[in-house]
């Protein structure tokens, strides 16, 4: 069974989208991933299909109504049995922030369904009503979900079966060890004065492993203390990590 992908929105001719070109897009030709955007204004009742209202309390913007969400949700989980069992994600900044490792899990499943927000949000009962997991890209604010629900999906997409070949299995990925990836380098040797680390053409491949480990570490504690605090905690829990000669502490 393919990656099922539901995507409830206010616009969905955004889905594909990018996610229509490139690896992904080749995934989706190749039928690895299916995305189904959704109108949830098809979802409305009254005669001016409004999806939105003033929030209560007073302020500025709008806020997406939780009877006409959930109707839409409760659409897409009835129309089959796989869609129930999906989990249901909501693009909000004030989420969960989404880590590789849920990436990792939400790509083993059968798929997602992804609530999109506009306008100040949703009403918050929605979440509680229809066990909505709420999940953020990052600690900036975006003007609507789908961009997020696009980073997510291809975070998903990459990493299904015989999507990426032998580049995606490598973990040697920033994050799949805790820590960022080493940096890389091509031809040509020389460019502006500046030139490739020696020991990546010295063809020995246990040098160039430890140079590529401590780079990942040096760079990891210096551009992000916070992973890096991580990763230190988890070696102490589990002492397998030997510290190789190239450590200056
Ligand atoms: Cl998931 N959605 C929106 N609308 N803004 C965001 C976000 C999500 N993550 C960060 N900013």
């Amino acid at each position: 069974m393919p990656f099922a992908a539901t995507i409830l929105t206010l616009y969905p001719e955004m889905f594909p989208g990018p996610l229509g070109t490139s690896l992904a897009g080749r995934a989706l030709n190749e039928g690895r991933w299916t995305c189904d955007p959704v109108q949830i204004r098809d979802f409305a009742t009254d005669k001016h299909r409004s999806v939105d209202d003033t929030p209560a309390g007073g302020g500025a913007g709008m806020v997406l109504r939780a009877d006409v969400v959930a109707a839409a949700i409760d659409a897409v989980a009835g129309a089959s049995e796989s869609n129930a069992s999906r989990p249901l994600l909501a693009m909000t900044p004030r989420g969960r922030p989404l880590t590789q490792a849920r990436v990792r899990e939400l790509a083993a499943g059968p798929g997602v369904t992804i609530l999109c927000g506009r306008f100040e949000g949703f009403d918050e009962r929605l979440f509680a009503a229809r066990a909505v997991e709420e999940v953020s890209i990052g600690d900036y604010v975006l003007s609507g979900g789908e961009m997020a629900a696009l980073v997510l999906l291809d975070a998903c997409i990459r990493l299904l079966p015989g999507v990426m070949g032998a580049a995606s299995s490598g973990d040697d990925e920033s994050f799949e060890s805790g820590l960022l990836e080493y940096p890389h380098y091509t031809r040509p040797y020389e460019w502006e004065g500046r030139t490739i680390p020696e020991v990546l053409r010295s063809g020995d491949h246990a040098r160039i492993a430890a140079w590529r480990q401590h780079r990942a570490e040096v760079d990891t504690r210096s551009r992000r203390p916070d992973l890096w605090e991580r990763h230190e905690d988890a070696r102490v829990q589990s002492p397998s990590g030997a510290r190789n000669e190239m450590e200056d502490d």
